[in-house]
Protein backbone atom coordinates (compact mmCIF):
# COMPACT_ATOMS: atom_id res chain seq x y z
CA UNK A 1 0.00 0.00 0.00
CA UNK A 2 1.28 3.95 -0.93
CA UNK A 3 -0.33 6.05 1.82
CA UNK A 4 0.26 9.96 1.47
CA UNK A 5 0.05 11.78 5.30
CA UNK A 6 -0.95 15.58 4.31
CA UNK A 7 0.77 18.01 6.79
CA UNK A 8 4.30 19.06 8.25
CA UNK A 9 4.34 19.21 11.84
CA UNK A 10 5.39 16.77 14.40
CA UNK A 11 1.97 15.63 14.48
CA UNK A 12 2.32 14.21 10.80
CA UNK A 13 5.61 12.81 11.82
CA UNK A 14 4.22 10.66 14.32
CA UNK A 15 1.81 9.78 12.37
CA UNK A 16 4.10 9.01 9.51
CA UNK A 17 6.25 7.22 11.93
CA UNK A 18 3.47 5.13 13.09
CA UNK A 19 1.82 4.10 9.32
CA UNK A 20 5.98 3.30 8.42
CA UNK A 21 5.27 0.35 10.92
CA UNK A 22 2.61 -1.51 8.88
CA UNK A 23 3.94 -4.80 7.09
CA UNK A 24 1.32 -2.89 4.27
CA UNK A 25 3.48 -0.38 3.21
CA UNK A 26 4.99 -0.29 0.80
CA UNK A 27 5.38 3.08 0.14
CA UNK A 28 5.21 6.71 2.38
CA UNK A 29 5.00 9.92 0.81
CA UNK A 30 4.29 13.25 3.18
CA UNK A 31 3.10 16.34 2.05
CA UNK A 32 5.33 18.45 2.56
CA UNK A 33 6.99 16.91 5.57
CA UNK A 34 10.32 17.95 7.28
CA UNK A 35 13.86 16.87 8.20
CA UNK A 36 11.95 14.22 10.80
CA UNK A 37 10.01 12.94 8.00
CA UNK A 38 12.56 12.77 5.39
CA UNK A 39 14.26 9.49 6.65
CA UNK A 40 10.96 7.36 6.92
CA UNK A 41 9.03 8.80 3.62
CA UNK A 42 9.30 10.59 0.53
CA UNK A 43 8.16 14.66 1.31
CA UNK A 44 6.17 15.83 -1.49
CA UNK A 45 6.92 19.59 -2.18
CA UNK A 46 2.86 20.24 -1.66
CA UNK A 47 1.64 22.92 0.64
CA UNK A 48 -1.62 21.31 2.47
CA UNK A 49 -3.60 23.84 1.18
CA UNK A 50 -3.05 22.72 -2.39
CA UNK A 51 -5.58 20.38 -2.76
CA UNK A 52 -5.59 20.12 -6.51
CA UNK A 53 -1.70 19.79 -6.53
CA UNK A 54 -2.38 16.90 -3.44
CA UNK A 55 -5.01 15.15 -5.65
CA UNK A 56 -2.91 15.28 -8.75
CA UNK A 57 -0.05 13.72 -6.58
CA UNK A 58 -1.61 10.80 -5.09
CA UNK A 59 -2.93 10.06 -8.75
CA UNK A 60 0.33 10.34 -10.34
CA UNK A 61 1.91 8.08 -7.52
CA UNK A 62 -0.84 5.68 -7.06
CA UNK A 63 -1.65 6.07 -3.41
CA UNK A 64 -4.27 3.96 -1.96
CA UNK A 65 -4.92 6.18 1.30
CA UNK A 66 -4.79 9.78 2.72
CA UNK A 67 -4.18 10.64 5.73
CA UNK A 68 -5.09 14.28 6.97
CA UNK A 69 -3.19 16.34 9.78
CA UNK A 70 -4.30 19.70 9.73
CA UNK A 71 -7.80 21.42 9.76
CA UNK A 72 -7.62 23.63 6.98
CA UNK A 73 -7.56 21.77 4.30
CA UNK A 74 -10.49 19.50 6.00
CA UNK A 75 -12.32 22.60 6.06
CA UNK A 76 -11.22 23.62 2.63
CA UNK A 77 -12.67 20.19 1.59
CA UNK A 78 -10.07 18.08 0.58
CA UNK A 79 -11.89 14.91 1.78
CA UNK A 80 -14.73 15.48 -1.07
CA UNK A 81 -12.36 16.57 -3.32
CA UNK A 82 -10.79 12.76 -3.24
CA UNK A 83 -13.86 11.14 -2.91
CA UNK A 84 -14.65 12.82 -6.23
CA UNK A 85 -11.69 11.67 -8.07
CA UNK A 86 -12.19 8.26 -6.43
CA UNK A 87 -9.33 8.77 -4.19
CA UNK A 88 -8.91 6.71 -0.80
CA UNK A 89 -9.19 9.48 2.42
CA UNK A 90 -9.31 9.36 5.79
CA UNK A 91 -10.85 12.43 7.47
CA UNK A 92 -14.36 14.10 7.45
CA UNK A 93 -16.30 15.64 4.57
CA UNK A 94 -16.43 19.73 4.56
CA UNK A 95 -19.65 19.65 6.04
CA UNK A 96 -18.86 17.45 8.74
CA UNK A 97 -15.79 19.26 9.93
CA UNK A 98 -17.88 22.10 10.33
CA UNK A 99 -18.06 20.63 13.90
CA UNK A 100 -14.42 22.48 14.11
CA UNK A 101 -14.57 25.41 11.58
CA UNK A 102 -17.48 26.80 12.89
CA UNK A 103 -17.96 27.44 17.07
CA UNK A 104 -21.44 28.23 16.44
CA UNK A 105 -22.60 25.27 14.02
CA UNK A 106 -20.99 22.99 17.02
CA UNK A 107 -22.68 24.90 20.14
CA UNK A 108 -26.13 24.78 18.45
CA UNK A 109 -25.46 20.82 17.38
CA UNK A 110 -24.73 20.44 21.15
CA UNK A 111 -27.68 22.41 22.55
CA UNK A 112 -30.04 20.64 20.08
CA UNK A 113 -28.97 16.86 21.08
CA UNK A 114 -28.27 17.54 24.48
CA UNK A 115 -24.66 17.11 24.49
CA UNK A 116 -23.36 18.66 27.71
CA UNK A 117 -21.33 22.04 27.14
CA UNK A 118 -21.18 25.62 28.82
CA UNK A 119 -23.46 28.07 28.06
CA UNK A 120 -23.71 30.01 25.49
CA UNK A 121 -25.31 32.34 22.92
CA UNK A 122 -24.10 33.01 19.59
CA UNK A 123 -24.43 36.00 17.63
CA UNK A 124 -23.95 37.80 14.06
CA UNK A 125 -24.61 41.58 15.34
CA UNK A 126 -21.96 43.27 16.65
CA UNK A 127 -24.56 45.76 18.79
CA UNK A 128 -26.63 43.06 19.83
CA UNK A 129 -23.25 40.84 21.28
CA UNK A 130 -22.25 44.14 22.72
CA UNK A 131 -25.93 44.54 24.97
CA UNK A 132 -26.03 41.11 25.99
CA UNK A 133 -21.71 40.78 26.97
CA UNK A 134 -22.72 43.68 29.20
CA UNK A 135 -25.50 42.18 30.67
CA UNK A 136 -23.04 39.79 32.04
CA UNK A 137 -20.59 39.36 34.70
CA UNK A 138 -16.68 38.61 34.76
CA UNK A 139 -15.23 35.87 34.07
CA UNK A 140 -16.80 34.99 30.78
CA UNK A 141 -15.19 33.18 27.74
CA UNK A 142 -15.69 35.04 23.71
CA UNK A 143 -14.94 33.00 21.04
CA UNK A 144 -14.83 34.23 16.93
CA UNK A 145 -16.97 31.64 15.29
CA UNK A 146 -14.17 30.57 12.62
CA UNK A 147 -10.81 28.86 12.17
CA UNK A 148 -8.41 30.93 14.13
CA UNK A 149 -5.16 29.15 14.34
CA UNK A 150 -6.40 28.55 17.96
CA UNK A 151 -6.23 32.07 19.14
CA UNK A 152 -10.17 33.11 18.49
CA UNK A 153 -10.77 32.26 22.13
CA UNK A 154 -10.64 34.92 24.72
CA UNK A 155 -11.26 33.70 28.27
CA UNK A 156 -12.12 37.37 29.69
CA UNK A 157 -11.44 37.87 33.45
CA UNK A 158 -13.17 41.30 33.60
CA UNK A 159 -15.86 43.06 31.02
CA UNK A 160 -13.10 45.31 29.86
CA UNK A 161 -11.20 42.27 28.27
CA UNK A 162 -14.43 41.05 27.36
CA UNK A 163 -15.40 43.33 25.52
CA UNK A 164 -12.35 44.31 24.30
CA UNK A 165 -12.14 40.51 22.19
CA UNK A 166 -15.60 40.97 20.81
CA UNK A 167 -14.68 44.20 19.67
CA UNK A 168 -11.52 43.25 17.81
CA UNK A 169 -13.03 40.40 16.35
CA UNK A 170 -16.96 41.92 15.16
CA UNK A 171 -15.30 45.53 14.23
CA UNK A 172 -11.76 45.03 13.93
CA UNK A 173 -11.97 42.08 12.28
CA UNK A 174 -8.97 40.74 13.36
CA UNK A 175 -9.79 36.87 12.14
CA UNK A 176 -11.39 38.50 9.04
CA UNK A 177 -14.82 36.53 8.31
CA UNK A 178 -14.19 33.95 11.14
CA UNK A 179 -15.46 36.92 13.35
CA UNK A 180 -18.55 37.20 11.09
CA UNK A 181 -20.34 35.19 14.13
CA UNK A 182 -19.16 35.47 17.68
CA UNK A 183 -20.13 32.50 20.50
CA UNK A 184 -20.58 34.48 23.93
CA UNK A 185 -20.15 31.45 26.75
CA UNK A 186 -19.85 31.37 30.64
CA UNK A 187 -16.43 30.17 32.02
CA UNK A 188 -16.30 27.36 33.44
CA UNK A 189 -13.47 25.90 35.94
CA UNK A 190 -12.59 22.31 36.41
CA UNK A 191 -9.11 19.91 35.10
CA UNK A 192 -8.65 19.94 31.02
CA UNK A 193 -8.57 16.93 28.93
CA UNK A 194 -8.38 15.94 25.36
CA UNK A 195 -10.55 12.70 24.67
CA UNK A 196 -10.13 11.63 21.23
CA UNK A 197 -11.99 8.71 19.36
CA UNK A 198 -12.05 7.17 16.42
CA UNK A 199 -15.44 6.97 14.09
CA UNK A 200 -16.43 5.22 10.67
CA UNK A 201 -19.76 7.54 11.16
CA UNK A 202 -21.30 4.87 13.21
CA UNK A 203 -19.00 3.04 15.36
CA UNK A 204 -16.83 5.05 17.69
CA UNK A 205 -13.65 4.03 19.56
CA UNK A 206 -11.77 5.91 22.06
CA UNK A 207 -8.45 6.90 22.36
CA UNK A 208 -6.59 7.01 25.46
CA UNK A 209 -6.79 10.56 26.91
CA UNK A 210 -4.28 13.13 26.97
CA UNK A 211 -3.92 16.34 28.18
CA UNK A 212 -1.62 19.30 26.51
CA UNK A 213 -0.40 22.50 27.68
CA UNK A 214 -1.24 25.84 25.58
CA UNK A 215 0.78 28.38 27.23
CA UNK A 216 4.02 29.31 26.71
CA UNK A 217 5.36 29.31 30.02
CA UNK A 218 5.67 27.38 33.18
CA UNK A 219 2.90 26.99 35.52
CA UNK A 220 0.11 28.18 32.73
CA UNK A 221 2.03 31.45 32.34
CA UNK A 222 2.45 33.78 28.89
CA UNK A 223 0.01 33.75 26.18
CA UNK A 224 -1.36 30.53 24.47
CA UNK A 225 0.35 28.86 21.38
CA UNK A 226 -0.48 25.79 19.13
CA UNK A 227 0.37 23.36 22.05
CA UNK A 228 3.42 23.28 24.13
CA UNK A 229 3.70 19.51 25.52
CA UNK A 230 1.36 16.39 26.17
CA UNK A 231 0.92 13.52 28.34
CA UNK A 232 -1.01 10.54 28.56
CA UNK A 233 -2.86 8.98 30.79
CA UNK A 234 -4.25 11.62 33.06
CA UNK A 235 -4.33 9.94 36.31
CA UNK A 236 -7.77 11.05 37.54
CA UNK A 237 -9.27 10.56 34.36
CA UNK A 238 -10.40 6.77 34.68
CA UNK A 239 -12.30 3.88 32.51
CA UNK A 240 -15.46 4.65 34.22
CA UNK A 241 -14.99 9.07 32.47
CA UNK A 242 -14.10 7.64 29.23
CA UNK A 243 -17.46 5.50 29.49
CA UNK A 244 -19.50 8.58 30.78
CA UNK A 245 -17.60 10.95 27.84
CA UNK A 246 -18.36 8.14 25.37
CA UNK A 247 -22.21 7.94 26.06
CA UNK A 248 -23.10 11.28 26.99
CA UNK A 249 -20.31 13.12 24.01
CA UNK A 250 -18.81 11.06 21.76
CA UNK A 251 -21.47 8.86 20.84
CA UNK A 252 -24.23 11.64 20.38
CA UNK A 253 -22.28 13.54 18.55
CA UNK A 254 -21.41 10.85 16.25
CA UNK A 255 -25.22 10.34 15.60
CA UNK A 256 -26.07 13.81 15.82
CA UNK A 257 -23.75 14.06 13.04
CA UNK A 258 -25.37 10.97 10.75
CA UNK A 259 -28.88 12.17 11.82
CA UNK A 260 -27.83 16.26 10.32
CA UNK A 261 -27.04 14.51 7.22
CA UNK A 262 -23.52 15.09 7.66
CA UNK A 263 -22.21 11.25 8.41
CA UNK A 264 -18.74 11.73 10.40
CA UNK A 265 -15.44 9.93 9.58
CA UNK A 266 -12.23 10.13 10.69
CA UNK A 267 -10.77 11.42 14.05
CA UNK A 268 -13.55 13.16 16.47
CA UNK A 269 -11.61 15.11 19.18
CA UNK A 270 -13.26 16.40 22.29
CA UNK A 271 -11.78 19.17 24.20
CA UNK A 272 -13.35 18.66 27.25
CA UNK A 273 -13.75 20.58 30.80
CA UNK A 274 -14.02 18.02 33.64
CA UNK A 275 -16.30 19.65 36.85
CA UNK A 276 -17.51 18.63 39.72
CA UNK A 277 -21.09 17.42 38.32
CA UNK A 278 -20.34 15.71 34.40
CA UNK A 279 -17.75 16.36 31.31
CA UNK A 280 -18.54 19.46 29.14
CA UNK A 281 -17.33 20.24 25.51
CA UNK A 282 -15.19 23.05 25.69
CA UNK A 283 -14.52 22.59 21.58
CA UNK A 284 -14.49 19.28 19.19
CA UNK A 285 -11.66 19.02 16.42
CA UNK A 286 -12.30 17.39 13.24
CA UNK A 287 -7.98 15.43 13.36
CA UNK A 288 -6.23 14.22 15.28
CA UNK A 289 -4.78 16.90 18.35
CA UNK A 290 -1.10 18.34 18.08
CA UNK A 291 0.94 17.63 20.34
CA UNK A 292 -1.21 14.76 22.10
CA UNK A 293 -0.58 12.92 19.12
CA UNK A 294 2.88 12.58 19.85
CA UNK A 295 1.84 11.54 23.58
CA UNK A 296 -0.60 9.00 22.04
CA UNK A 297 0.42 6.74 18.97
CA UNK A 298 3.53 5.96 20.71
CA UNK A 299 0.69 3.44 23.34
CA UNK A 300 -1.14 2.27 20.64
CA UNK A 301 -0.46 -1.69 20.20
CA UNK A 302 -2.85 -2.01 17.43
CA UNK A 303 -1.82 -1.50 13.29
CA UNK A 304 -2.97 2.44 12.68
CA UNK A 305 -3.70 1.21 9.04
CA UNK A 306 -5.61 -1.78 10.19
CA UNK A 307 -7.53 1.40 11.38
CA UNK A 308 -7.60 3.67 9.12
CA UNK A 309 -8.80 1.20 6.14
CA UNK A 310 -11.27 0.02 8.38
CA UNK A 311 -12.73 3.73 8.91
CA UNK A 312 -12.57 4.34 5.40
CA UNK A 313 -14.42 1.10 4.47
CA UNK A 314 -17.17 1.33 7.14
CA UNK A 315 -16.19 -1.24 9.00
CA UNK A 316 -14.64 -0.10 12.46
CA UNK A 317 -16.86 -2.10 14.52
CA UNK A 318 -14.87 -5.47 13.39
CA UNK A 319 -11.81 -3.81 14.90
CA UNK A 320 -10.29 -4.19 18.38
CA UNK A 321 -7.60 -1.13 19.26
CA UNK A 322 -5.07 -1.81 21.85
CA UNK A 323 -2.93 0.63 23.74
CA UNK A 324 0.18 -0.32 26.41
CA UNK A 325 -0.06 1.00 29.68
CA UNK A 326 3.42 3.08 29.51
CA UNK A 327 3.05 6.14 30.34
CA UNK A 328 4.13 8.99 27.64
CA UNK A 329 5.46 12.44 27.95
CA UNK A 330 6.07 14.92 24.94
CA UNK A 331 8.08 18.32 25.30
CA UNK A 332 7.69 20.76 22.59
CA UNK A 333 11.08 22.42 21.84
CA UNK A 334 10.32 26.35 20.02
CA UNK A 335 12.06 28.68 18.15
CA UNK A 336 12.74 32.13 20.32
CA UNK A 337 10.23 34.63 20.29
CA UNK A 338 7.52 31.77 19.42
CA UNK A 339 4.61 31.93 19.64
CA UNK A 340 5.40 35.43 18.49
CA UNK A 341 7.60 36.68 15.67
CA UNK A 342 10.78 34.59 15.09
CA UNK A 343 13.78 33.64 13.05
CA UNK A 344 14.41 30.49 11.40
CA UNK A 345 17.44 28.39 10.15
CA UNK A 346 19.75 27.72 13.02
CA UNK A 347 21.53 24.35 13.11
CA UNK A 348 20.21 21.56 16.09
CA UNK A 349 22.76 20.14 17.34
CA UNK A 350 22.94 16.56 19.38
CA UNK A 351 20.23 14.89 17.97
CA UNK A 352 22.68 11.83 17.99
CA UNK A 353 23.24 12.30 21.62
CA UNK A 354 19.99 11.26 22.72
CA UNK A 355 18.99 7.49 25.02
CA UNK A 356 18.07 5.46 22.32
CA UNK A 357 14.13 5.35 23.54
CA UNK A 358 13.75 8.51 22.48
CA UNK A 359 11.29 9.60 19.87
CA UNK A 360 11.65 12.68 18.48
CA UNK A 361 9.22 14.22 16.06
CA UNK A 362 10.08 17.19 13.91
CA UNK A 363 7.95 20.25 13.24
CA UNK A 364 9.34 23.26 12.05
CA UNK A 365 13.12 21.57 10.35
CA UNK A 366 14.62 21.43 7.05
CA UNK A 367 17.54 19.71 5.62
CA UNK A 368 20.47 22.38 5.05
CA UNK A 369 24.34 22.82 4.47
CA UNK A 370 25.98 19.13 5.23
CA UNK A 371 22.79 17.84 5.79
CA UNK A 372 22.83 19.03 9.07
CA UNK A 373 18.89 19.60 10.66
CA UNK A 374 18.38 23.68 10.73
CA UNK A 375 15.12 25.08 12.16
CA UNK A 376 12.44 26.23 9.95
CA UNK A 377 9.23 27.15 12.23
CA UNK A 378 8.34 28.36 14.84
CA UNK A 379 7.41 25.05 17.01
CA UNK A 380 10.46 22.97 16.24
CA UNK A 381 10.48 18.95 17.95
CA UNK A 382 8.56 17.32 20.06
CA UNK A 383 10.94 15.01 22.31
CA UNK A 384 8.95 12.36 23.65
CA UNK A 385 9.55 9.17 26.08
CA UNK A 386 7.81 6.45 27.81
CA UNK A 387 8.13 4.95 30.62
CA UNK A 388 6.27 2.34 33.22
CA UNK A 389 5.37 5.23 35.69
CA UNK A 390 4.73 9.23 34.49
CA UNK A 391 7.40 9.83 36.89
CA UNK A 392 9.68 7.72 34.57
CA UNK A 393 9.12 8.79 31.48
CA UNK A 394 8.98 12.69 32.84
CA UNK A 395 12.96 11.69 33.84
CA UNK A 396 13.81 10.58 30.11
CA UNK A 397 12.90 13.13 28.49
CA UNK A 398 14.01 15.58 30.70
CA UNK A 399 17.16 14.16 31.21
CA UNK A 400 17.33 14.09 27.14
CA UNK A 401 16.20 17.55 26.20
CA UNK A 402 18.85 19.90 27.25
CA UNK A 403 21.30 17.79 25.07
CA UNK A 404 19.46 19.39 21.86
CA UNK A 405 20.61 22.54 21.09
CA UNK A 406 19.75 25.66 18.75
CA UNK A 407 20.03 29.06 18.89
CA UNK A 408 17.17 30.75 21.67
CA UNK A 409 15.24 27.48 22.14
CA UNK A 410 12.79 26.95 24.79
CA UNK A 411 10.73 24.49 26.75
CA UNK A 412 8.53 24.23 29.45
CA UNK A 413 9.76 22.63 32.30
CA UNK A 414 6.48 21.25 33.62
CA UNK A 415 4.73 19.21 31.33
CA UNK A 416 3.59 16.03 33.46
CA UNK A 417 4.90 17.74 36.80
CA UNK A 418 1.26 17.80 38.42
CA UNK A 419 0.80 14.00 37.93
CA UNK A 420 4.04 13.39 39.46
CA UNK A 421 4.67 15.99 42.23
P1 LIG B 1 -10.96 26.22 22.48
O1 LIG B 1 -10.14 26.63 21.30
O2 LIG B 1 -12.42 26.37 22.32
O3 LIG B 1 -10.54 24.89 23.07
O4 LIG B 1 -10.50 27.20 23.64
C1 LIG B 1 -9.16 27.35 23.98
C2 LIG B 1 -9.00 27.25 25.47
O5 LIG B 1 -9.80 28.23 26.10
C3 LIG B 1 -9.47 25.94 26.06
O6 LIG B 1 -8.52 24.94 25.99
C4 LIG B 1 -9.76 26.34 27.48
O7 LIG B 1 -8.57 26.40 28.23
C5 LIG B 1 -10.30 27.72 27.32
N1 LIG B 1 -11.77 27.72 27.26
C6 LIG B 1 -12.57 27.60 26.17
N2 LIG B 1 -13.88 27.65 26.51
C7 LIG B 1 -13.91 27.81 27.84
C8 LIG B 1 -14.98 27.92 28.79
N3 LIG B 1 -16.26 27.92 28.42
N4 LIG B 1 -14.64 28.04 30.09
C9 LIG B 1 -13.36 28.08 30.48
N5 LIG B 1 -12.31 27.97 29.64
C10 LIG B 1 -12.57 27.84 28.33
N1 LIG C 1 -4.01 20.39 21.08
C1 LIG C 1 -5.02 21.22 20.57
C2 LIG C 1 -5.32 21.01 19.16
O1 LIG C 1 -4.80 20.12 18.52
O2 LIG C 1 -6.12 21.76 18.63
Amino acid sequence: MKVMVIGGGAREHALAWKIAQSPKITGLYVAPGNAGTAPIAHNLNIRPNDIEALGKAAQDIGIDLTVVGPEAPLASGVVDYFEGLGLPIFGPTKAATQIESSKVFAKKLMQQYGIPCPNGITFSNYSEARKYLESQSAPVVVKADGLASGKGVTVASSKEEALKALSDIMEGRIFGSAGDSVLIEECLTGREVSLLAFTDGKTVIPMIPACDYKRVLDNDQGPNTGGMGSYSPPGFFNAELTRQVMKTILQPAVSAMAHEGMPYKGVLYAGLMIATDEPKVLEFNARFGDPETQAILPRLQTDLVDILLAIVDNRLSELTVEWNNDACVGVVMASAGYPGNYKTGFPITGLDKLDEEILVFHAGTKFGENSRVYTDGGRVLTVTASGKTMAEAKAKVYHNLPRIHFDGCHYRKDIAAREVN
